[in-house]
């Protein structure tokens, strides 16, 4: 705590009040040490959950991470089982991990595909944390595309015909929360890989060539100061 104090840790303002991560390069930074891939995932959620309770220090409001795609099933089975394994854990202990800060957990994404305990441990765990402060969206077997056919589903049952963007919007996993104002992605590649394409129509992107488990509150530090110098135009002069 006196070392956080020290640290002078900045305070944000409406100007950046949610930043998605896409939590990228696991496996990499595991590889790269001899280590099998899941050491990579474990690690990862040390980070992950390093930086949510800093985000939630910094005062972010919302906070969004990109935990596991659609497109992630077609990964080897032994690697996915030991992901939901190791995302099982996570939930089993979330209160405890958490350390006190108040984090409001919601899922987005299908997660009815998932395992059964694992559903219900998301259901427990977005209501008893339903009135805490900082949003945390894990997006879990999220696909931006999946999203987007799903709302059409969704304004369908809503009886909406002409759809309004806002309507679009509110139909979305994310509806009734802010845009993310940024999104970063860790491990070097340049792509959104069908991370909130709806969302992101003015989002700030920030690519960083260092792998997730690298990932540090000083760098949650320089990326905030950097996105301060930024100049949001959202097509004005
Ligand atoms: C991101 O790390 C985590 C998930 C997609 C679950 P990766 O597992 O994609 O790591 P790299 O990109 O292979 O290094
Ligand atoms: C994006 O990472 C998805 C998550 C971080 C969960 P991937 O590793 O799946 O992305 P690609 O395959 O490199 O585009
Ligand atoms: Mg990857």
């Amino acid at each position: 705590m006196a070392a956080e104090k020290e640290k002078n840790i900045p305070q944000l303002d409406d100007k950046l009040k949610h930043i998605a991560f896409i939590m990228d390069g696991n496996g990499r930074w595991a590889q790269r040490r001899g280590m099998p891939r899941m050491a990579g995932h474990r690690a990862g959620a040390k980070t992950f959950q390093t930086l949510s309770h800093y985000c939630a220090d910094v005062g972010l409001k919302i906070m969004t991470v990109y935990a596991f795609s659609t497109e992630n099933w077609k990964r080897p089975a032994a690697e996915v089982n030991a992901l939901m394994e190791l995302m099982d854990y996570y939930l089993d202990n979330s209160e405890r991990l958490m350390r006190k800060r108040s984090i409001r957990f919601r899922f987005i994404g299908d997660t009815t595909a998932l395992p059964e305990k694992l559903q219900r441990k998301i259901a427990d765990l977005e209501d008893s944390t339903k009135n805490n402060d900082m949003i945390l969206n894990i997006a879990l077997n999220y696909g931006a595309r999946a999203e987007i056919t799903r709302a059409y589903r969704v304004l369908r049952e809503r009886g909406i015909e002409n759809p309004t963007e806002q309507d679009v919007s509110d139909a979305m996993y994310t509806g009734g929360f802010a845009d993310p104002d940024l999104i970063v992605r860790t491990g070097g590649d340049l792509r959104i890989s069908n991370f909130l394409l709806w969302q992101a129509a003015y989002s700030e992107l920030y690519f960083t060539d260092k792998l997730w488990p690298e990932l540090t509150t000083d760098d949650i530090d320089e990326i905030i100061r950097e996105f301060y110098t930024r100049k949001r135009r959202f097509g004005d002069v």
